[in-house]
């Protein structure tokens, strides 16, 4: 297949056909009752999505297997020529409340989620395991760019200059703005250490109210075993030429702490001065390990 070649929107490089249909994609106008989940790409969008998705059909795995094929939540800016339908299509042909998904920085996303005050759920995940998953899934996703050798691509995630831009900018987006726009602000490593915990935020957050043995059932159907084996959350369903899964699977490991497995304690320490640089505005509290 095609890998899309990166275009630069408002300074923010994206693959070349979000650029083609930008004016499209910045014209979308969500219903106050559609709710957004926004990530940098890796940082566990489809685990918060399968986490939102059964609170929102009571632990129902059922319906939530029934969905469309192949893509369950639709992709905002995913749009056409891209091989998977799952971009403003897919969107208008649902009936709202819809549950849509975004990679885009803050100050990308369409102004009628911010003007509708639909509910938005960030995800974010510390910048090193962050990126050794980008890694991996650039290798086998065949419409990113081709992520090149380790060391390069560790240049290029400090510049800001992957898909979807800067993760720094990203992450402090959405975390400046939180309380304003009351977005519901998630760490990956909060997830791992107590999913039951997260999992009762994301719930009080939907106003939803659900029995202890429903949430027992969704942490059980939301572990990275169980979602690995499931075809609709492990999407073995995307067609092969878009993610060769000879090259990685896409649930692929699912830890904390993975980073020391990739970077040499130089790199460690130029990547630690180069983040302390780049955070020295912000105190967010990542952690790299649990
Ligand atoms: P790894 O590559 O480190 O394994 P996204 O959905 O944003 O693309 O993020 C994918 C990452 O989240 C992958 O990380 C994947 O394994 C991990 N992930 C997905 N579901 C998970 C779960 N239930 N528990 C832990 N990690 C999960």
């Amino acid at each position: 297949f095609y890998r899309f070649p990166l275009v630069e929107v408002r300074g923010v490089p994206l693959m070349s056909l979000i650029a083609q249909n930008w004016s499209s994609i910045w014209a979308f106008c969500p219903d106050p009752s559609d709710l957004l989940i926004a990530t940098y790409p890796k940082a566990g969008t489809t685990w918060v999505q399968e986490i939102v998705d059964l609170l929102l059909h009571s632990g129902d795995a059922e319906i939530c297997r029934r969905a469309p094929t192949p893509v369950r939540i639709p992709f905002l800016e995913i749009t056409s020529p891209h091989p998977v339908p799952s971009g403003l299509d897919f969107i208008k042909a649902m009936k709202p409340p819809r549950f849509i998904k975004t990679h885009l920085p803050i100050q990308l996303v369409p102004e009628g989620f911010w003007e509708n005050k639909c509910k938005v759920i960030y995800v974010a995940r510390n910048a090193k395991d962050n990126m050794v998953s980008y890694y991996h899934f650039d290798q086998m996703n065949l419409t990113q760019p081709d992520p090149g050798p380790w060391e390069e691509y560790v240049q290029k995630f400090m510049k800001g200059t992957l898909s979807w831009g800067s993760w720094y900018d990203h992450v402090k987006g959405y975390w400046k703005e939180r309380e304003k726009r009351n977005i519901l602000y998630l760490f990956y490593e909060d997830m791992k250490e107590n999913p039951r915990r997260e999992i009762l935020r994301i719930m009080q957050y939907l106003d939803l109210s659900l029995s202890d043995d429903i949430i027992d059932k969704i942490i059980n159907l939301t572990s990275f075993q169980v979602m690995k084996d499931n075809p609709m959350a492990n999407y073995s369903t995307i067609p092969k030429e878009v993610f060769d899964f000879s090259i990685s699977p896409f649930m692929r490991k699912g830890e904390v702490g993975d980073w020391t497995n990739h970077f040499t304690p130089t790199q460690s320490q130029m990547f630690d001065e180069d983040y302390a640089r780049q955070m020295a505005d912000m105190n967010i509290p990542f952690r790299t390990s649990i």
